[in-house]
Order: structure tokens, then sequence, then C-alpha cells
């Protein structure tokens, strides 16, 4: 797995990136390495046609850049289920608010999710399509937090393991912000100790 690197976010001039404290995983490092995915996944996968789940909003990045990088046939859907909402602590309530188009059973399933923190979206979302009768299950995540006393959640290909600080953009927010931004980045504190 790659290292992380962190660059000065010096003399950035764009309006999305106002309240960047610093670039975690610059937008090369996250593209190479998705480029590795797509061939890895390519491989295991040939002609059974996998089903990719996105785990709405915060995946949508990931999903675009690695169902393009990827050459097999595949299908794309979309699950949301509820998350932190403006705060930057998990409520650990998780439920669904959007289901899936597609019927499942006997399918083989990944999972693209943005990031794994606590673990719980994933432990829920497992639980909930694994009942559902697929072939296989697998999880890709971008970003895997090193967090204490998380939960031990399976996730088969990690992209960036990361420290536990809380992180923004390629499709993470802060109050519905900082999506659009294309590589990770650290908040400035003073965005939250602003504006709660
Ligand atoms: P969980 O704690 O593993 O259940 O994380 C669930 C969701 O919280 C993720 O899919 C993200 O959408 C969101 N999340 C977790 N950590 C961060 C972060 O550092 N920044 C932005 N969103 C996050």
């Amino acid at each position: 797995m790659p290292e992380v690197s962190t660059v000065e976010h010096s003399a950035n001039d764009e309006l999305r990136a106002r309240g960047v404290a610093s670039v975690l995983i610059t937008e090369e490092e996250i593209q190479n390495e998705i480029r590795a995915m797509a061939r890895e996944l390519d491989a295991e996968y040939g002609e059974d046609v996998p089903l990719l789940v996105g785990v709405l909003t915060g995946a949508v990045s990931f999903m675009a850049d690695l169902m393009k990088a990827m050459t097999i046939p595949l299908v794309v859907d979309f699950m949301a289920v509820s998350s932190y909402g403006a705060a930057t602590q998990s409520s650990g309530v998780v439920r669904i608010l959007k289901d899936l188009n597609n019927d499942i059973e006997g399918r083989r399933v990944i999972i693209v999710e943005d990031i794994v923190d606590s673990g719980l979206t994933l432990q829920y979302l497992l639980d909930v399509l694994g009942r559902r009768g697929p072939k296989d299950i697998r999880v890709v995540a971008m970003l895997k937090k090193e967090k204490p006393g998380a939960i031990p959640v399976q996730v088969d290909r990690i992209g960036f393991t990361i420290p536990d600080d809380f992180v923004i953009g390629y499709g993470l927010d802060y109050a519905g912000q900082y999506r659009n931004l294309p590589y990770v980045a650290i908040l400035d504190p003073s965005v939250y100790q602003t504006s709660e």
C-alpha cells in the first residue's frame, strides 16, 4: 500500500479550496491507485459482470473514476445511508435513505466506499446486502482511517490508510461542501470552530 504524503497547500487561489489546511493525498496519487485497483478488479471479475454498489454521496468521485478505469462489462448502482450530517462525529445510527435499483441475488457485488471510519456503515451494508443472496461481496474503499476502537469489518482493498483526522475532498464533505476537490485534504479547524 502506498505511503500517504503530506503536501503543503500553499498559495491556493481556488475558491473551492478555501478552508483547506493541507493536501493529504494528491490527485495524481489517487488516480495512480485507482488505475492499479481497476487492473486488479478487471483480472478478478473478467466476464462475471460485477454490480458496483456506490455509497452516496461520498463515493461519487471514486465510483466515477473507478468504473471508467475498469475495462470489463459491469453494472453500477447506488445506495444512500444516513451519515454524519454537519458534525464531525458519527451519530452511530445507520439507516437506508435510498435502496438499490437492482436485485443482487446470485450476483457478484463490489461495494465501493469513500472512507471506512468507525466501520459502522460498512458493517450495516454488508449485513443488509449479505441477506439478499449475492454470489459474493467484496469491498473496495478509497480511504481507511487508523481509528482505535473501529469495528473490524471486511475491507478487501484499501486505497490509502490515513490518520484518524477529519478529511475532506474527493467526494468527502464538511457540511455538504468540498466534495468537488480532486484531492483529499485536511480541513482548517477554524472552519468548524466558527460554524458550530
Ligand atoms: P463510518 O464511521 O465508517 O460508518 O463512516 C461513515 C461515513 O462517514 C463515510 O462513508 C463518510 O461519508 C463519513 N465520514 C467518515 N469520516 C469522514 C471524514 O473524515 N470526512 C468526511 N466524511 C467522513
